[in-house]
């Protein structure tokens, strides 16, 4: 058993990355290590949740009509403060917050837009189950509050940056800055991530699916078949897939990632307010296809490309069908019906 190098820490990989591609990587590395610090302090606060009065609800409903819980909002002051004192930060997007946050006093080095999940499964937290983080980072276009609208409003072709933090047995750090895909695992005695995996590629094809199947009759007839395929047994083609669904998009995401298959949270046809599924465009759904497709994977609404959408508000929602390339190829055969 080989010990673990201590060499490739965060800081050094991304000094590292800067030298290599200073033009895009100058504030970027200075950003992205912001992050990684807030989410330290995320994990610290997740561990001892249950120790200091932190779990449950704040009473609060979000401007989705969604409850909110301390760690919620406690998560998402810990990251904003972290991105404004990074001064590189002139608008926040968050899920915790109603409108877009326009950080008045940034001055002219703060050439960031940044899209937050803070927790992302916020219904596991009480349960002691995996969440995670998800961030997107755009250039800002405009250069003022009247410009809100053209900075928050990108599509995830604009991403400079995205990836997202996992709080499982151990908390990981995971991001891409259009160089591929890297991993990074904290080691708590040294309180620093350490790169635990370089260039991540996900399998051409993998044998989960998951998905909360729960909402099967709500779903399109396209979803229903996709998914009775999927579970229908045929030795030829490796059928019936496995189900695995936690809850927790980040721990669904980084399986599907390691192993292949395909996530979904597709629209709900009986829920008038879930038209388009469930998952935020802005925080969850192009931060997400951003990653997967740098690891050579695809995101899809069954009919767009994810990273292509143009988004028409902060919080807007969007169908979404993620993973191995062959899989959502699969997907797409039913939603384009050529199945
Ligand atoms: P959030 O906790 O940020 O609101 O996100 C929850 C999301 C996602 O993480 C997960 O895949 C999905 O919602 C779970 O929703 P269901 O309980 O409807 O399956
Ligand atoms: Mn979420
Ligand atoms: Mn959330």
């Amino acid at each position: 058993m080989e010990i673990a190098s201590i060499g490739q820490a965060l800081p050094r990989y991304l000094i590292q990355a800067e030298h290599e591609r200073p033009e895009t990587m100058r504030d970027l590395a200075t950003l992205l290590y912001q992050i990684s610090l807030a989410s330290k302090a995320i994990a610290r606060e997740l561990g001892r949740a249950a120790l200091t009065g932190t779990l449950g609800m704040t009473g609060e409903v979000n401007v989705q009509g969604e409850l909110v819980k301390k760690l919620d909002v406690l998560a998402n002051e810990i990251i904003v403060e972290a991105l404004e004192d990074s001064g590189l930060v002139s608008t926040i997007v968050s899920e915790e917050l109603d409108e877009p946050l326009y950080l008045e006093k940034a001055g002219e080095r703060a050439k960031y837009v940044v899209c937050l999940d803070p927790v992302d499964g916020s219904s596991n937290i009480d349960v002691n189950g995996i969440v995670g983080t998800f961030f997107s980072i755009r250039d800002r276009k405009g250069q003022g509050p009247d410009q809100l609208a053209a900075d928050v409003l990108q599509p995830g072709t604009a991403q400079v940056a995205a990836g997202y933090v996992m709080y499982g047995p151990s908390t990981v750090f995971v991001y891409t800055a259009r160089d591929g895909l890297h991993a990074f695992t904290l080691d708590p005695t040294l309180g620093e991530f350490l790169l635990s995996q370089e260039g991540i590629r996900i399998p051409a094809r993998g044998k989960t699916y998951s998905v909360n199947e729960g909402n099967f009759h709500r779903w399109h007839p396209y979803t229903r078949r996709l998914v009775e395929h999927l579970r229908t047994i045929d030795k030829a083609t490796d059928r019936p897939y496995s189900l695995r669904y936690t809850g927790s998009m980040v721990a669904d995401l980084h399986r599907t990632l390691l192993e292949g298959g395909l996530f979904l949270y597709p629209a709900d046809v009986d829920d008038p307010k879930k038209p388009t599924g469930k998952l935020r465009l802005l925080y969850e759904a192009a931060p997400a296809a951003l990653v997967v497709e740098q690891a050579g994977g695809r995101a899809s609404t069954g009919t767009e490309q994810i990273l292509e959408i143009q988004p028409t508000s902060p919080h807007q929602r969007v169908p979404l069908i993620i993973g191995s390339p062959e899989d959502v190829a699969l997907a797409e055969d039913f939603y384009q019906e050529r199945r």
